[in-house]
């Protein structure tokens, strides 16, 4: 994409004698400028040193936008809020991957191609078999993924738009499926084959609840609540994940290939694993007594020598509030209600520490707030989903996003294969001594 100049240039100074250097500065539609420093090293033999990206645009992207201090959250210029509220998940997949929502004919189109491609090729069954059974569900997915590329071989040229068209369908249409067929793995249960008739949440419910022995019929409560977590989900710019896919597929590697890497990273519980971790911190919480050792557990929060953390607060770029987590909240006490929940212990526990923790200054003047994994793995768990699956689930929901960025780097003509540099801290250059002088 075309980079829009700014009049104004950043001027950038040495103490060591290195020349000034001007640098061009651009503008994004909305938010901060960027200093184009790609021609940094050529001119003055330094890099930038920015461990964790803290300053760093890795990119330009016309996707998703964030402002941390605003709590504001828009894919494709629509904010969250609207999105969740008016569209489902496939319209939003729609908007994510080619840049405006469906109208009725385009809609209609878009569902029919995804239904007609949920199926997973029959010998996947068998690959799978090989996994242990008590495997995790995101290690599973890792290789089940990664697997694709193997399964389905004329749609993996990253430089042809019709085969990466082809691998995207695949991709969002046959996550669901494998999900379920992971889950039914564990414990034990025949895979059940996607309905055509279903919703895309619902066909994921069915799949994931249903037996051959009974007729299952979904409750729209919880498929909504599902779809709402997978639109939440569905995109968050350069975040870990999304940046492992464009590093990956920045080697041209085939699209099946990036997207297992991204749900490789999303495992991690300061990404994507953090939903499942809050819910085993609550059951830590609850197995220590509840309620009642609350304040013990926020005290071991508090204490630096501890690394116990608040699982499902805190975020690297909302420092005001998380606007998902707003949405996901809603969406958590509809569920407690349709479920009659509200007094379980476990949700009780979990609207304490959140109280507590909105409350404590530890928490308030380090701006940590519960993210959008601190709701969703409540309503996942009130939804019947195991905990184990949680991060499995958002990898389903973020699938598109991964994709849609993919696609955007490749098709962008600047494109270059990612390749950082780095401090070289280790020793200079030496010589291999003989064995007996070591
Ligand atoms: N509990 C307790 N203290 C925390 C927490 C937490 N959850 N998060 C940050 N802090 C403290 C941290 O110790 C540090 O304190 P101090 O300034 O005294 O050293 C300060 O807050 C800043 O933390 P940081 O680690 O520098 O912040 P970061 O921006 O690098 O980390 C984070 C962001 C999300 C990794 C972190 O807040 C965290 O580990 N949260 C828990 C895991 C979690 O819920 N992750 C899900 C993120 S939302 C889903 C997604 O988008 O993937």
């Amino acid at each position: 994409m075309a980079l829009t100049p700014s009049t104004h240039k950043a001027t950038l100074t040495f103490s060591d004698g290195t020349p000034a250097l001007e640098l061009p500065l651009y503008h994004g539609t909305i938010g901060p400028d960027v200093i184009d420093i790609r021609a940094l090293y050529a001119k003055t033999g330094k890099f930038t040193y920015d461990p964790g990206f803290l300053s760093t645009a890795s990119c330009n992207s016309s996707i998703t936008y964030i402002d941390g201090d605003k709590g504001e959250l828009l894919y494709r210029g629509y904010p969250i809020e609207q999105l969740a509220t008016s569209c489902d998940f496939l319209e939003v997949c729609h908007l994510i991957l080619y840049g405006e929502l469906p109208n009725d004919k385009q809609k209609r189109d878009f569902v029919a191609k995804v239904t007609y491609h949920t199926m997973a090729h029959e010998q996947m069954q068998f690959f799978l078999r090989g996994f242990r059974r008590d495997a995790h569900p995101m290690a599973v997915m890792t290789g089940l993924v990664g697997a694709m590329s193997a399964f389905y071989p004329d749609s993996m040229n990253l430089n042809d738009p019709a085969q990466r068209q082809i691998s995207a369908i695949r991709l969002i249409a046959k996550m669901p499926t494998l999900v379920a067929m992971a889950y039914k793995y564990t414990v034990g249960q025949p895979y059940m084959y996607p309905r055509n008739e279903l919703s895309y949440a619902g066909n994921l419910m069915r799949m994931m609840f249903a037996t051959p022995c009974e007729d299952y019929r979904y409750n729209e409560v919880l498929a909504r609540a599902l779809d709402r977590i997978l639109i939440l989900h569905a995109d968050h710019e350069q975040n870990a994940s999304t940046s492992t896919v464009r590093m990956c597929a920045s080697s041209g590697t085939n699209p099946f290939a990036a997207i297992a890497a991204g749900v490789a990273c999303l495992w991690g519980p300061a990404h994507g694993g953090a939903n499942e971790a809050a819910l085993n911190m609550l059951f830590e919480v609850q197995r220590q007594g509840g309620v009642a050792k609350i304040g013990e557990f926020i005290a071991q929060v508090k204490d630096k020598n501890s690394n116990v953390r608040l699982m499902g607060f805190g975020h690297r770029v909302y420092k005001n509030y998380d606007p998902r987590a707003r949405l996901m909240r809603e969406t958590c006490h509809e569920v407690l209600n349709e479920l009659g929940l509200h007094e379980d212990p476990l949700f009780k526990l979990a609207m304490a520490l959140e109280k507590i923790a909105l409350e404590d200054d530890y928490f308030v003047s380090r701006k940590l707030y519960p993210n959008v994994d601190f709701y969703s793995g409540i309503v996942q768990k009130a939804i019947g989903i195991p905990v184990s699956l949680f991060t499995a689930i958002f990898a389903v929901a973020r699938t598109v996003g991964w994709i849609a960025q993919l696609n955007e780097m490749i098709s962008d003509p600047e494109y270059k294969i990612g390749r950082p540099r780095q401090l070289y801290a280790g020793s200079p250059r030496r010589d291999v001594p003989a064995i007996e002088q070591r």
